[in-house]
């Protein structure tokens, strides 16, 4: 199985994914979850650990997430929204980016036509959903020199037969293109230089059609970093990267694990290492974050190795597929006519029997049916009345048309209240938006 994060490609096999990737479940009890998180549609993470320890301890932690406006904003791209709105209320620092050098790159589009597309229909909606200027900040890519920075540091620290064998890039694939993941790097890591939060546990939150561009900013972080730590037979081992100033990096280290109570300390500088025999593994966080304290202080960037939570992708409407903005009838955009998402999932496909009376008899197949993910991605906050919803689905006593129209409706309500609360937000963008 490969991912390739460009492609309408759609995954339905959570499990394998989680098993081949080494992406692992979330089963995190945060507060007073969202319903994507109750739902298990954000289904797996990458060491979310440190970003839960934060929002348990009240600490801050950081969100980042992109979107890249290449098209109308759907109810694929809300997803990602409620996440960052839910973090919001957690108390984050949130971040997003306009990717308009991976538009530019992978969709020709004009910085121009980004930031047209960007201003009228991403950002108004953000705020319309709910989106809060306090601690937020929206930023472009092509704009923000702190990014493309790390993307050309990042630069250094791979090369081409790597990306390659990451993407699949072939001798024809345009450097802008190549260049496109160093800068989500850029984007995902920035946020944790001095100027923005600092070092901080920080989450992306994406679909997972993103994951490779999660692993490699999170190899990217490993290798920028002055220290790794390993487990070894008899404890823990602190080995140093940077080849200049060994024994002295050593001896910092070893002072500051005194101060914290840290014994059976043994330097073998030959080897770059320090090891702490009989170590208690429970505090194996503390001293990672003691490492990261060091880093800082003695020059490097102490960053974080970021997390990510990664969320199901909504199939498109015709069911073969996932949603994608360039593919109209794929989506219901977020600026839809009521007329239009009425044509949209009267012709969408379900999971109902193919008559009424077959309906009727064997039921219908909840999990199989495109309008039923608007109910549970979307449309309902209460569990009951979903369970329901499933329940007389699969009953065959609830029936398709009525669903749908339902759905209709809804959605419908959804989008006028929406439209509204964007009129209002146009007088607030600049509280959001940053050109720099
Ligand atoms: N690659 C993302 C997309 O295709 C957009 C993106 C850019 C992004 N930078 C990011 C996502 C940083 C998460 C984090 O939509
Ligand atoms: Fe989908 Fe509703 Fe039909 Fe069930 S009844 S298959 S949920 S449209």
């Amino acid at each position: 199985m490969f991912i390739d994060p460009w492609s309408s490609q759609q995954f339905i096999d959570y499990k394998r994914l989680r098993r081949e990737f080494g992406i692992e479940e979330f089963n995190f009890k945060l507060p007073d979850p969202q319903k994507l998180f109750r739902r298990n549609i954000i289904f797996g993470h990458r060491g979310f650990d440190t970003v839960y320890d934060a929002i348990v301890n009240h600490e801050k932690f950081a969100v980042l997430t992109g979107l890249m406006p290449s098209g109308k904003m759907h109810f694929g791209h809300k997803m990602t929204i409620d996440q960052v709105i839910y973090y919001q209320s957690l108390g984050a620092d949130i971040y997003i980016a306009v990717a308009d050098l991976e538009a530019y790159a992978t969709r020709g589009k004009s910085f121009k036509e980004t930031l047209k597309i960007a201003e009228e229909e991403y950002f108004l909606n953000y705020i319309a959903l709910g989106l809060k200027p306090e601690h937020s900040q929206i930023y472009f890519q092509s704009l923000r020199k702190d990014v493309t920075d790390l993307a050309f540091i990042f630069s250094k620290r791979t090369n081409i037969s790597e990306m390659k064998g990451i993407y699949g890039f072939k001798d024809e694939t345009s450097l802008a293109h190549v260049e496109s993941p160093l800068v989500q790097s850029g984007d995902i890591l920035h946020v944790q230089l001095d100027k923005y939060s600092g070092p901080i546990p920080t989450v992306v939150p994406v679909g997972i059609d993103q994951d490779p561009h999660i692993r490699l900013a999170r190899e990217f972080t490993r290798r920028v970093s002055f220290f790794s730590v390993q487990q070894t037979d008899n404890g823990l081992g602190i080995f140093i990267k940077p080849d200049n100033n060994v024994a002295e990096l050593l001896n910092t280290v070893s002072d500051n694990l005194k101060k914290i109570g840290i014994k059976e300390i043994e330097l073998n500088i030959p080897y770059k290492a320090l090891y702490i025999k009989n170590f208690d593994f429970a505090k194996q966080s503390v001293i990672e974050k003691k490492l990261l304290e060091i880093e800082k202080q003695e020059g490097g960037y102490g960053f974080y190795l970021p997390a990510a939570t990664y969320h199901r992708l909504m199939s498109s409407l015709d069911g073969t597929r996932k949603m994608s903005s360039s593919v109209p009838e794929s989506y219901i955009s977020l600026s839809e006519e009521p007329a239009d998402v009425k044509k949209k999932i009267m012709n969408a496909k379900t999971g109902g029997g193919s008559t009424v009376e077959e309906h009727r008899k064997f039921g219908g197949k909840p999990e199989e049916c495109s309008v039923y993910e608007y109910y549970v991605y979307h449309l309902v906050d209460d569990d009951n009345y979903l369970k329901e919803v499933h329940d007389t689905c699969k009953a065959g006593t609830r029936l398709c048309g009525n669903c749908k129209k339902e759905a209709i409706e809804k959605i419908n309500l959804f989008l006028k209240d929406l439209k509204e609360k964007r009129e209002v937000a146009k007088e607030e963008l600049d509280k959001y938006v940053r050109f720099n």
